[in-house]
């Protein structure tokens, strides 16, 4: 494989990165799966960072019975266990910044009790996030009690404020996306509400913007006149794991399609923002999901994946993992196509899939250019010549290829595909930081551009709802397809894209 020597400038100039003001931050479902593997690992990294506020800490709230120190003992045993290299002095200190509190969220107590302790650690002047890492069904009540005990007022002045952090899933369809973000707004504004998306905190997410708004030479090109059509892939070889309990009432489509493939369409596609603050790039996507043409169901696929081979390992099928109803028809899959009716995107497909247990994990965005309108290389026709195409590495592989056309040496008419990769790891002179610690510090500073806003989380359900609606009601377009473990997805897959003369840009 032949080489590509990038080069990299940081203008020290433009790299502006903001220390947010002092902080207390509550996480509810403190002795959970997420905060373990997410929220604690990324304070730890923005702590080692020197990113976190100067007075920081955390008030950890569950239900199980802990205290302080044996709370500590458990982040420390479970950091420890990460490739953590440094000293256990440092991991100590860090430690010492949480307080645990254990209470029932549906108790009114439990928000005296931490009242008092904000009132101890001393919270005038300092910004309160109220993280909702528990399950959905008690996000409610958590907020009816903060806002009965008065933690959440909205001071309308000032930089510090209350904020609540929402975990996805945000709803179940669009009737109950409606009625949490109804009971939200009934206690908090929306300046308060910071709804997750982790995509959006990816850095290759995040690049999107920066690639097509801070060059000149992509947006011209950007539109239906050079763009043939887009693909976009969240594909996993991981199987449900255990969270079958969550994941089979869900399916596929609400778990990753009706949040980071729409996420990550909208930001490929949307309109130029007029500034890189969070209500105008808000407003932009919001637009976009309003010009997405009604899905139809016969331009989507849904399939479930059966016993296959991954990784050389026999791996079962969904129906045989634990938890999961041996009857289950939970999709594990989903390809569709969409159209968008805007000038920009008029005749362009959009073809998205995802699926769980496929060959490969990644994900990723191809742009897929026109043929060149004429040949001039006399025996090669222009059809024949590969277009080119542009593809955004989200994961693991972060980076962006761009492939075009190039003569070969020696005889005069040889062309050849040139793809020109260029990967994060071979330039960046940094490590990726995970999309928590980014989404964590920018709810400390206040600022939502990378949190969904409630129009636009209501147009996403919008979408997805008569799907889900279509498939409760009419068994034959419920049909589930099968896919073996470790392919790329059912044979109905390929005829949807195939039917429209294309293919999937990653098969092998
Ligand atoms: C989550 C889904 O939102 O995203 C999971 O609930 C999925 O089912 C995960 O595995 C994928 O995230 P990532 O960052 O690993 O691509």
């Amino acid at each position: 494989m032949p080489q590509l020597k990038a080069h990299l400038k940081i203008n020290k100039n433009f790299c502006i990165e903001e220390k947010p003001g002092d902080t207390i931050l509550v996480v509810f479902g403190a002795s959970g799966d997420l905060t373990e593997r997410k929220i604690i690992p990324a304070l730890f990294n923005l702590y080692q960072k020197k990113l976190l506020p100067k007075k920081f800490f955390v008030l950890a709230c569950a239900r199980t019975k802990l205290d302080d120190i044996s709370f500590r003992d458990q982040i420390k045993s479970s950091l420890m266990q990460t490739n953590y290299q440094g000293t256990q002095d440092v991991l100590t200190v860090f430690c010492n910044l949480f307080f645990y509190l254990s209470g029932d969220y549906h108790d009114p107590r439990t928000y005296a009790d931490l009242s008092l302790l904000l009132d101890k650690t001393g919270k005038k002047n300092c910004n309160l996030l109220f993280y909702l890492a528990t399950p959905p069904v008690v996000y409610d009540p958590i907020v009816e009690n903060l806002g009965k005990a008065g933690l959440v007022k909205d001071c309308h002045e000032g930089i510090f404020y209350p904020r609540v952090v929402v975990e996805k899933p945000f709803g179940h369809d669009l009737s109950s996306a409606l009625e949490l973000n109804a009971k939200l707004r009934d206690i908090l504004a929306e300046r308060q509400i910071y709804r997750i998306d982790h995509y959006l905190g990816k850095e290759t997410v995040q690049n999107i913007l920066m690639f097509r708004f801070a060059n000149t030479i992509f947006e011209p090109v950007w539109n239906r006149q050079y763009i043939d059509h887009v693909q976009i892939t969240v594909a996993e070889d991981i199987g449900v794991g255990h969270r079958a309990g969550y994941y089979d009432k869900a399916g596929h489509l609400r778990d990753i399609f009706q949040n980071h493939m729409f996420e990550m369409m909208a930001l490929v596609a949307m309109e130029p923002p007029a500034s890189f603050e969070a209500d105008r790039i808000r407003d932009q996507k919001t637009e976009f999901f309003r010009s997405i043409r009604p899905v139809q169901l016969t331009d989507i696929v849904r399939a479930q994946y059966k016993e296959g081979i991954i990784k050389n390992t026999v791996v079962p099928s969904y129906r045989q993992e634990q938890g999961v109803p041996p009857d289950s028809v939970t999709e594990t899959f989903v390809a569709a196509k969409l159209w968008v009716d805007s000038w920009r995107w008029h005749d362009v497909p959009f073809f998205l899939k995802t699926g769980k247990r496929l060959a490969k994990g990644f994900s990723e965005i191809a742009i897929k250019f026109k043929h060149v309108p004429h040949s001039i290389f006399g025996p090669i026709h222009s059809v024949d010549m590969p277009s080119n195409e542009l593809v955004f590495n989200v994961q693991p592989n972060e980076g962006i290829a761009l492939t075009i056309q190039a003569k070969y040496p020696g005889p005069k008419l040889c062309m050849s595909t040139l793809t020109m990769d260029l990967f994060y790891k071979d330039v960046m002179e940094t490590e990726m930081p995970s999309p928590y610690e980014r989404l964590l510090i920018d709810c400390m500073l206040g600022d939502q551009t990378l949190f969904i806003r409630q129009d636009e989380i209501e147009l996403e359900w919008g979408l997805v709802d008569p799907i889900l609606k279509s498939w409760e009601l009419e068994p034959s377009v419920r049909e589930l397809k099968f896919y073996p473990a470790g392919s790329w997805g059912p044979a109905e897959a390929d005829e949807l894209i195939g039917s429209e003369g294309r293919c999937w840009h990653r098969q092998n």
